[in-house]
């Protein structure tokens, strides 16, 4: 079974054994499993078999070069949000015609290279930015193809820090200044709408919001259609949830592929999906060394690790709640403890009041379910250098992406 299970007493990543990581790359590092990735991508690929779609991996979820490139191995395409991330699409080998651009607050410079290079759509968010998009195009005697960024009015119903695609959030357009908007484009010589396009938040966990969002934006393109307007595809982004506590219940891929198609299948348009949790959540961890144990307060420990919320900001950010365990459990009784993080801030805590075996200074935990905005949200507060990433892959592991040094840290300090 690809992923993270214990072997011989030791928590091991696709076979190989995580303290042998630990050792040789240093903590704190990033761990992924390539073959759980792929894993993963089969079964969502298999779950929408019975229709066209192209898988454009979120690149945003985690950017690391390797990462992207294995996607682009396996067939993926790419969703960027962000100049540099079309940056890392190209490098990683994708051609433009497989990278969809979306992203509110588009700089010049960015549309200017999507233009340039022309993407396979620039999901617009605003008539601003169409007409912006269009004087680029005109400029250089091109034709900008453009799906329009629909925000279809729906609670997706997960963190309220993560959910886009209700009114009152900056994303996207309302159906009606969609519909007139796309009727506009179709008279403008440099702009080709080819899709409309909708994304209402991540971590989503139940099935009425993603039905309902499949609903509105197919409607509208079945309305267009029927307005003689020739679209080429429907992108409902990404979103799909995962199970962060062994309790969480949430949508499988066939459940997911249920809600969504019996509305796209109306359009007869190709679907587009921007997964990028899905797929690379549970393939990472956050491999830490326990630096102190303090006693807290009353009763329980304080587990001193050396990543901290700069690693992994999930926690601090949203509360979110991440499984941590030990890579090879001591034994006897169990501690109570908060397992905090080295930052000098109290929201650098990855669990508290968690149950864990025997701790002592010097061993190895880890927090499970980090290779989505993990690495990639990853900050240099406390002047603390990124963590190393390294990829298990076909039983070899590989660090992917060096430790950052002190003097790289630096290096941009005039
Ligand atoms: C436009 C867009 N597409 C795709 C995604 C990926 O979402 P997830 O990682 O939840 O699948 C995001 C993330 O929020 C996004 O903003």
């Amino acid at each position: 079974m690809a992923g993270f299970h214990a072997q011989h007493g030791v928590l091991a990543c696709d076979g190989v054994a995580l303290d042998e990581i630990a050792r040789v790359a240093g903590t704190p590092v990033h761990v992924y499993s390539a073959a759980l990735i792929a894993e993963r991508h089969r079964a969502l690929d298999a779950a929408f078999a019975a229709y066209p779609h192209a898988f454009h991996y979120a690149i945003k979820a985690n950017a690391t070069m390797a990462v992207v490139r294995l996607m682009r191995r396996l067939g993926l395409h790419a969703d960027a949000n962000s100049g540099g991330e079309i940056e890392v699409a190209l490098r990683a080998g994708f051609t433009p015609d497989q990278i969809v651009f979306t992203g509110v607050g588009k700089s010049p410079a960015e549309l200017e290279r999507a233009v340039t290079i022309g993407v396979k759509a620039i999901n617009a968010e605003s008539p601003g930015e169409v007409e912006r998009i269009e004087a680029i195009a005109a400029a250089r005697g091109a034709c900008a193809r453009v799906a329009v960024r629909i925000n279809p009015n729906v609670d997706a119903e997960s963190h309220r820090h993560i959910s886009t695609g209700h009114h009152g959030t900056k994303f996207g357009m309302s159906i009606d200044e969609a519909r007139v908007m796309v009727r506009e484009v179709g008279r403008r010589p440099h702009l080709r709408v080819v899709g409309l396009h909708a994304h209402v938040g991540s971590q989503i966990t139940k099935r009425d919001p993603i039905r309902r969002v499949a609903e509105a934006v197919a409607g509208l393109a079945r309305e267009l259609r029927d307005q003689g307007v020739a679209l080429e595809h429907v992108d409902l982004g990404g979103g799909l949830g995962i199970a962060y506590r062994p309790t969480d219940v949430v949508v499988s891929p066939e459940e997911y592929a249920a809600a969504l198609l019996p509305a796209i299948q109306g359009t007869g348009l190709s679907l587009v999906l921007e997964p990028g949790r899905w797929l690379v959540g549970p393939a990472g961890v956050l491999l830490a060394s326990v630096v102190d144990m303090k006693r807290r307060a009353g009763s329980g420990w304080f587990v001193v690790v050396d990543a901290g919320m700069t690693d992994l900001i999930r926690p601090a950010l949203y509360e979110a709640w991440h499984s941590i365990a030990a890579v090879a459990e001591r034994p006897g009784p169990r501690i109570q403890a908060d397992v905090v993080g080295p930052v000098c801030e109290t929201a650098d805590t990855f669990g508290v009041d968690r149950e864990l075996p025997p701790t002592e200074v010097g061993d190895l935990l880890v927090v499970r379910d980090t290779g989505a905005y993990g690495a990639v949200m990853a900050s240099n507060y406390n002047r603390r250098p990124f963590a190393a990433e390294v990829l298990v892959d076909d039983d070899r592991w590989t660090v992917v992406r060096r430790r950052q040094t002190i003097d790289e840290m630096l290096q941009g300090d005039l």
